[in-house]
């Protein structure tokens, strides 16, 4: 007995890895779908020692599917994934058009658990940004013992984030630094990406700060606490895969940095690798195909009364967005589906 399962952009990185996790993690699965657009109809995707051949999301009956696993952008989850919670299929959704719908849970499952029974409403559940999901495991074990006031947080972020074409300018850029003939200009990023590193993701509110910069404040009310004042600035570098964020912490409460590391380690989802000495933190390229999200470099910051400084690092396509979408599949069959 298992769940119909729907990967619905199996061709993009998000999707390809959903499948990875599905697989590594024996999600019990009775029958899976691979949807992505007419034009990668027949593509086929890797699903453990299996090859699927993908479908067309525009013809697809979701009737009868337990859940459908969205990575598509907010575009076409616009137009398909409310025709897939009205056939009665759950959909857990990667972009970001539902995040900040009251109607919909915004989920990291190590967090706030609780919020899945508020599924029912859209029968859509949300899956939250690549920075916010690392940074909100961190911070709840630390909230929960000490009350957060506000986090200062600048983030190092991987160009997979921006999708498959953001992986490939990259390769491309760094390989035309070596043949100055073979130029490429950017098209995906706003500069050249290659030995650059770039202070704008999405688009720019009217204050000044960046789409991506105004999510992780949104989400983290949204997921942790509506009370906590985030200030963020967001950066593309040029890595392939894993996001790093230096984050400073202010609390209510005195924090001991030796007490803060004894609860991060025994956090669900936290691997501390934290030695004062060459090589003793993470570093993102160490993190890719990982599970965990990694904290270093615990520290005091002696500026401020009650104030941490860490750095977090996670592979941005896992627990940013795969392996999340994949844990809120998991507590969706354990704790409402029930069938696996
Ligand atoms: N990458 C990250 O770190 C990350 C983190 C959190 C959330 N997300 C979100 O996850 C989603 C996917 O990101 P990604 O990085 O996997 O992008 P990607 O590598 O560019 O892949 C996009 C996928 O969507 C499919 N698609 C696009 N338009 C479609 C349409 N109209 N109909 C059917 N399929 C369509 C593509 O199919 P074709 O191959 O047929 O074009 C492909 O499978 C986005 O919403 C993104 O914001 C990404």
């Amino acid at each position: 007995m298992g769940y119909k399962i729907v990967v619905v952009g199996a061709t993009g990185n998000v999707g390809r890895e959903m499948l990875n996790i599905l697989e590594e993690r024996a999600f019990p699965i009775e029958q899976l779908a691979v949807l992505a657009s007419r034009r990668s109809l027949g593509t086929e995707v890797s699903f453990g020692d299996k090859t699927l051949k993908t479908q067309d999301l525009d013809t697809f009956d979701f009737t009868g599917w337990d859940m459908a696993l969205f990575a598509v952008g907010s575009e076409a989850t616009k137009q398909y994934a409310p025709l897939a919670a009205k056939a009665g299929c759950v959909v857990i959704d990667n972009s970001s058009l539902y995040r900040y719908d009251a109607d919909v849970p915004l989920i990291v499952p190590e967090v706030n658990p609780e919020a899945v029974h508020g599924y029912a409403k859209k029968n859509i559940i949300a899956n939250p940004n690549c920075s916010t999901a690392q940074m909100v495991v961190a911070l709840k074990p630390l909230h929960d013992r000490a009350r957060i006031k506000r986090v200062v947080v600048s983030t190092y972020q991987s160009v997979s984030g921006a999708g498959k074409a953001g992986a490939d300018e990259l390769w491309d850029q760094t390989k035309a630094i070596y043949n100055p003939t073979d130029n490429k200009p950017p098209k995906v990023f706003s500069k050249q990406i290659a030995f650059n590193v770039i202070p704008h993701i999405d688009v720019f509110m009217d204050d000044g700060t960046t789409k991506e910069e105004w999510k992780m404040v949104a989400e983290t009310k949204k997921i942790v606490d509506p009370k906590i004042k985030v200030t963020a600035t967001c950066v593309r570098v040029p890595v392939f895969v894993g996001h790093s964020e230096a984050i400073n912490i202010e609390f209510e409460d005195h924090l001991d940095e030796d007490e803060a590391r004894d609860i991060l380690r025994q956090a669900p989802g936290i691997m501390v690798i934290d030695k004062r000495e060459n090589g003793g933190y993470v570093t993102p390229v160490e993190c890719v195909g990982d599970f965990a999200t990694f904290i270093s470099r615990i520290r005091q910051d002696s500026t401020i009364d009650n104030g941490l400084n860490l750095w977090c690092v996670s592979d941005n396509l896992r627990k940013g967005a795969a392996l999340n979408a994949v844990q809120i599949a998991e507590l969706l069959g354990r704790e409402v589906l029930k069938k696996g």
